[in-house]
């Protein structure tokens, strides 16, 4: 575990060093009062008596010991978080750094939720161990150690007496730790289960709340968060005993030594003075112990948090090079493309070129592999055989920056960042300037609804740009892509939620930025592609055929079928108007 935080920790390993450092000092300082306890008691036994200055000075001692124990302590916590806060950024930093090469499209199916709770809590969790239970456990080892030896020294009979509470305390320790670690996994799995269903539960609301299934959703709902009761306290039931034995029996190493100590101070073995020191002593080491064995308790669910962290990353990082753009041209050529997104192939093969200049759609059913092959073009994703090509050059060979540069990529599901409309069109070309970024609204045919907005393109978008209807958001992305005015664009459902009137404006528009483009298109609404130099049919992850539309209506009927369907649902939609 230390190790697998080691790397992290870098320049900031020295604040770790002297935070325990300062512990160290801290607890002896702590420690020392309990023998000035015995200086004061030593001499009472012996009949002696004890003047005044003397209790005095003692006394004095220990608020000075008490002083030096809280700024030693409040100085090594300070060293320990200093270390320990650098050493969560340098590795939220490099999960940051993994995360961005890992493939996108693996990235949006880990969810929010896991990366989220991966990104704080688990991580907050690594606080625990560098800012105390390192240098914390560190001296609350180190001191009792020390002060266990000096006991044998005086008396080793009496040292070993003293050492039988702390086995008995270690063994129910151990066992709390081997029957707890068994539940533990449960316990966490449980508490993972509950995290998601709060936030498929929040984030499905909506649906819930349409459909009229809140009973369902509540008795799920219910299930997990009764489930997670369950299983902590079932985990607590089984360490709980050990646990009992362990805090009750540790503080009190004095619990053979008081009797047996008294009988060997009897039969003349041991003199009343060193029972009365190693006495004193005992009393010191309970309460280190207790903390560094608490501190080792939490071990086990950092081992855990650490080893959930890993495996987040454990998916294989996406094939990238760090080469520009070097292509002849921009046309696009997809060989043999084979690809699935987990075990089943959901792409078996397809090759296609589209010609810098001209425009190709992909037409298919739902499912047939369109949104894949788009996305695979932007790289979301390694393919697993086959290669895609721009201008001669493998995608694969170019950084996604350079790949990046030279597609203007609408997706099907669009986002936008909680900022103004204004900085999410901005995106699409940071220098552009305000005249630029108004042309592509108003190119995207954003200005319709810009204008109903009080604040115009200076309107928040709201979390994942909420705010703003389906259609909305699309055109604002377009609007993105318009700007961004890359050499190959690939418009996914671009135009889906647009009504006819609409639609055909912004066809008008796109006609005119698509010059001398490369340009992919998918469309369900086969009208809006109709006139594409190309037109690709997608059939359960196949290419079947590629022509243009008046020569696919009579040699592909694939085609033929969802043109007739097409152009059934345009007339469906014109009789309900
Ligand atoms: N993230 C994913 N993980 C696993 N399977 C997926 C994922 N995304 C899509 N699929 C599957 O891959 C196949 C192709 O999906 P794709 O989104 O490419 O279809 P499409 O042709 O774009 O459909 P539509 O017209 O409905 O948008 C489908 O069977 C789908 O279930
Ligand atoms: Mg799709």
């Amino acid at each position: 575990m230390f190790k697998k935080v080691a790397p992290y920790i870098g320049e900031y390993k020295k604040y770790t060093v002297w935070a325990a450092i300062m512990m160290v000092i801290g607890i002896a300082a702590n420690v020392l009062p309990y023998f000035f306890l015995y200086e004061i008691i030593a001499p009472l036994t012996r009949g002696e008596g004890v003047s005044v200055s003397f209790i005095c000075i003692r006394v004095a001692l220990v608020a000075v010991c008490e002083f030096i124990y809280s700024f030693s302590y409040v100085q090594g916590l300070t060293f320990s978080h200093i270390s320990a806060y650098n050493t969560l950024k340098n590795i939220r930093i490099s999960l940051q750094g993994k995360l961005e090469k890992q493939p996108l499209g693996n990235i949006k199916e880990l969810g929010t939720g896991r990366i989220k709770k991966v990104f704080t809590d688990d991580i907050d969790m690594i606080e625990l161990l560098l800012a105390h239970a390192i240098p914390e456990g560190i001296a609350n080892t180190f001191i009792p150690a020390v002060i266990i030896i000096i006991m044998f020294i005086v008396n080793w009979r009496l040292g070993l007496l003293s050492l039988v509470p702390l086995v008995i305390g270690l063994f129910a320790m151990g066992m709390m730790m081997k029957s707890g670690l068994e539940k533990m996994n449960d316990y966490y799995e449980s508490a993972a289960r509950m995290n998601n269903t709060i936030i498929e539960y929040v984030n499905g609301m909506e649906v819930v709340k349409v459909f009229n299934k809140d009973g369902e959703s509540y008795k799920r709902f219910g299930d997990v968060v009764r489930g997670y009761r369950d299983f902590t306290l079932a985990w607590y039931k089984v360490c709980w005993p050990w646990m009992a034995i362990y805090a009750s029996v540790i503080p009190c190493l004095v619990l053979l030594m008081l009797p047996f100590g008294s009988m060997m101070v009897l039969g003349g073995t041991v003199t009343l003075d060193k029972l009365v020191l190693v006495f004193c002593m005992s009393f010191s080491v309970g309460p280190c112990v207790l903390k560094a064995l608490n501190f080792a308790g939490k071990f086990p669910q950092l081992d855990y948090k650490i080893t959930e962290l890993e495996n987040l990353m454990e998916h294989a990082p996406l094939k990238e090079v760090t080469d520009g753009f070097k292509g002849n041209n921009y046309d696009v050529e997809f060989n043999d493309v084979h690809f699935g997104y987990k075990d089943a192939e959901v792409l078996h093969g397809v090759s296609l070129s589209l010609k810098q200049g001209t425009t190709t759609a992909l037409v298919g059913e739902s499912g047939s592999g369109k949104s894949t092959l788009a996305k695979l073009l932007v790289h979301y994703y390694d393919i697993d055989s086959g290669n895609i090509k721009i201008g001669g050059q493998d995608i694969t060979d170019m950084s996604l920056e350079a790949l990046n540069n030279q597609v203007a990529f609408v997706s099907q599901e669009q986002f936008l960042f909680n900022t103004s409309l204004y900085e999410n069109i901005l995106i699409g070309k940071p220098d552009a300037t305000r005249e630029e970024v108004l042309e592509a609204a108003r190119r995207a045919q954003c200005d319709e609804f810009l204008e109903r907005f009080p604040e115009g393109i200076n309107t928040q978008a709201g979390d994942s740009g909420k705010q703003l209807s389906g259609g909305e958001r699309q055109r604002i992305s377009l609007a993105r892509a318009i700007l961004k005015n890359a050499p190959i664009i690939v418009l996914d459902e671009a135009t889906a939620f647009m009504d006819p009137e609409n639609e055909e404006k912004m066809n008008a528009a796109l006609d005119e930025i698509i010059k001398d483009k490369t340009v992919l298109v998918i469309a369900h609404r086969l009208s809006t592609i109709k006139n594409a130099d190309k037109i690709c049919v997608m059939k359960d992850g196949v290419c079947i055929a590629s022509d243009k539309h008046d020569k696919l209506t009579e040699t592909c009927p694939e085609y033929k079928k969802l043109w007739d369907a097409s152009v059934s649902a345009s007339t469906w939609r014109i009789k309900e108007a």
